[in-house]
């Protein structure tokens, strides 16, 4: 059975299509754990109440320094013991302790086809207004292992969405997530559950 923490800030939709794959069978053999939010108010929190999963918010205006919340943000995972961490909208840089705990054992879902659009400043709806700012006629997401860099890991899984006239950031976004966010990283871990994509050990 593969233990998984999911990492949230916002609204959850990445960590309901998971939710949903694991009740529907569609990852196999996996279960999350411990959903660790960023955000006290964060919607995703509520999404995992409901479907009876351990949520819990660290959030930074809890902490004096950056250095404290880092380490409790490290015990919410450790205490997790998972084999697996998933970013699935989790907008906080993670230290590099963090990394260097998880490196191998995380993975993170951007909202474009790196290497465009991602790196410092790209993240929700940005990344789409600046690829209808640049005009590109397919964007995408991606599934990647998380390293020291800004979303600059291994790559595990791509998938391309057009770009349709008329399109606005939010538009966009929305046909991203229905058409790939929610389609690979479920595909990703159930490969992963499976043995498929090995983690390092
Ligand atoms: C998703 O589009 C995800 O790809 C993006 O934030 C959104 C979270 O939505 N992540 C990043 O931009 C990371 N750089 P959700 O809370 O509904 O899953």
């Amino acid at each position: 059975m593969l233990n998984i923490a999911v990492m949230v800030s916002g609204g959850g939709t990445n960590l309901q299509a998971v939710i949903d794959a694991i009740e529907a069978g569609r990852i196999h053999d996996a279960r999350i754990t411990r959903v660790i939010s960023n955000k006290k108010d964060a919607y995703a929190l509520e999404r995992a109440g409901k479907a009876g999963i351990e949520a819990v918010a660290v959030s930074r205006a809890d902490y004096g320094t950056r250095d404290e919340f880092d380490k409790a943000l490290l015990r919410a995972l450790d205490e997790a013991a998972p084999d697996l961490v998933v970013l699935a909208g989790f907008l906080v840089v993670l230290s590099p302790e963090i990394i260097s705990r998880y490196r191998g054992h995380m993975i993170n879902i951007h909202p474009s086809l790196i290497p465009s659009f991602c790196g410092e400043g790209y993240y929700g709806l940005k990344v789409h207004e600046e690829a209808l700012k640049r005009g590109v006629k397919v964007t995408g997401a991606t599934v990647h292992f998380v390293d020291e860099g800004c979303d600059t890991g291994p790559i595990i899984m791509q998938k391309a969405v057009e770009v349709e006239p008329g399109d606005t950031p939010e538009t966009l976004q929305r046909r991203v997530m229905e058409q790939a966010e929610w389609k690979i990283l479920p595909e990703t871990i159930d490969r992963i559950a499976r043995g498929l994509i090995k983690l390092e050990s």
